[in-house]
């Protein structure tokens, strides 16, 4: 069966085992657990605290905080970070890209997946929906190199680099 989108995600980040990732708008932990058996020690946050309690269960190994991406600091650097369909709702996208930056260790891989929003999403006053070229735009700006950039059917992957 080919590898949904958030596998590729998965995949682009080239996880070593033990490196420290950071499941960024973990939701329900659909894809934390995932993010641990490729080896990682992840923690996942979530604005959302009650999706946190269904987080635990699908992964009971990560460590979780309810925290806004925008504002939370981690205790470590990570090595790696994981965002899938989560920055649409992390406003404005220039300080979310700046966060998530400040987050990662000098060299420090980011893997992001838009798209896949249902109509209704789509509609929302509020829902960043940029194109790959715009978002690359973001990333740099931040301080990112781009590594890479996929488009599935519905959906655009990028994969960035800490530079410094
Ligand atoms: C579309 S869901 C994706 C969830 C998960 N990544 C997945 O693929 O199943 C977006 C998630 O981002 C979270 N979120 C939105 N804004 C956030 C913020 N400022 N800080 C942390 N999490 C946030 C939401 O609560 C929601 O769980």
């Amino acid at each position: 069966m080919p590898a949904t989108p958030e596998q590729t995600l998965i995949e682009l980040l080239a996880i070593q085992p033990g490196e420290r990732v950071l499941d960024a708008g973990c939701g329900l932990g659909r894809w934390t657990a995932e993010l641990a058996t490729a080896g990682a020690r992840v923690t996942g946050i979530d604005i959302h605290a009650p999706l946190l309690e269904q987080a635990r269960i699908a992964c009971p190994e990560a460590e979780y905080h309810a925290a806004d991406l925008l504002t939370w600091t981690p205790t470590e650097p990570f090595d790696a970070i994981y965002a899938f369909a989560t920055l649409h709702w992390v406003l404005p996208p220039d300080k979310a890209a700046g966060a998530l930056f400040g987050m990662l260790r000098p060299a420090g891989r980011f893997a992001a997946a838009f798209g896949g929003l249902s109509e209704t999403a789509r509609g929302l006053e509020g829902c960043y929906q940029p194109v790959p070229r715009e978002y690359e735009r973001v990333l740099k700006r931040a301080g990112f190199a781009i590594l890479e950039v996929r488009s599935t059917a519905h959906h655009f992957l990028v994969l960035a680099r800490r530079e410094k």
